[in-house]
């Protein structure tokens, strides 16, 4: 099982946009994929499941001492074949008071329990606090876009810093990549941002650069993937390539799909 999570503690780079779109992307190649909504604002959950459609959440999972339920209740199948879903509660906020060590190891825990998943992506919230520890100590992978904007690695030497650390409890943790997002080819900010990024970062950025695009924008409010949305658009092309650069660098090979003949 590879487990990845999508972090930055920056908000509006685009965590939650990638998330749910590599999800829907490994799960149509065929890859059984679990999406974590670890953030309390809860937009993965949202793309994908209306309110009512949730009655168990993560919270119930991961928050509070007694009575607390099996991830297994809170998932959810969504309407794309292959991919699943634990939404996010605003609950999770109480994360955030945990002191006990064992208490951070409990999402880890969780979903060390699930064994038919291929993937889990894990979509983090903008913060370095406790719940993004969990979310890196469950982790192996953790895949981190940065927006090409003034400024673009604000706060990134504070991760790399977080993950390092982390990686003394959970040294299979590794970084699978930096990842540009909303790139705007006639901004001249947006090229100057991209080369700090991999003047920084060299190989470890992604080739794919996720080109801002407005679909990516509005297919959560239709509760549709980019690829569904807008399957012509630059969003749904650059994550689609994302998720075959993303394979190649794991080295995984697409399961052959079943070919229903009728
Ligand atoms: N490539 C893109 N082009 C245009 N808008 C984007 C792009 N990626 C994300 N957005 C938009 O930017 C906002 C923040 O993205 P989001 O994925 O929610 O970031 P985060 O989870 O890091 O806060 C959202 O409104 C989203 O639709
Ligand atoms: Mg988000």
């Amino acid at each position: 099982m590879i487990t990845i999570a999508v972090a930055n503690q920056k908000g509006g780079v685009a965590k939650t946009t990638t998330a749910c779109a590599v999800a829907a992307g490994l799960a149509i190649r065929g890859h059984q994929t679990l999406l974590v909504d670890l953030d309390q604002q809860r937009n993965a959950s949202t793309s994908f499941l209306t309110p009512e459609m949730i009655e168990t959440t993560l919270a119930d999972v991961l928050v509070g001492h007694n009575e607390r339920k099996p991830i297994r209740d809170a998932i959810y199948q969504t309407h794309i074949e292959g991919l699943d879903i634990a939404p996010a509660s605003i609950r999770l906020a109480l994360i955030e008071r945990t002191v006990a060590i064992e208490e951070q190891y409990r999402l880890k825990d969780a979903l060390d329990s699930l064994a038919e998943y291929s993937f889990i992506i894990i979509d983090c919230p903008p913060s370095l606090g406790m719940t993004l520890t969990q979310a890196l100590l469950a982790a192996s992978h953790v895949l981190v876009p940065i927006a090409a904007q003034f400024y673009p690695l604000e706060g990134v030497v504070d991760l790399t810093e977080t993950i390092k650390a982390t990686m003394r409890p959970n040294p299979k943790l590794s970084v699978l990549g930096y990842l540009v997002t909303v790139f705007d080819s006639r901004n001249s900010i947006c090229a100057q941002a991209d080369a700090k990024i991999r003047e920084m970062f060299g190989n470890d950025v992604f080739d794919t650069v996720i080109r801002s695009n407005v679909k990516l924008q509005t297919a959560p409010a239709y509760r549709k993937t980019i690829f569904e949305h807008a399957p012509s658009s630059h969003g749904s092309t650059d994550y689609d390539s994302l998720t075959d650069e993303l394979l190649d660098r794991l080295q995984i090979r697409t399961p052959i799909r079943m070919v229903k003949n009728d």
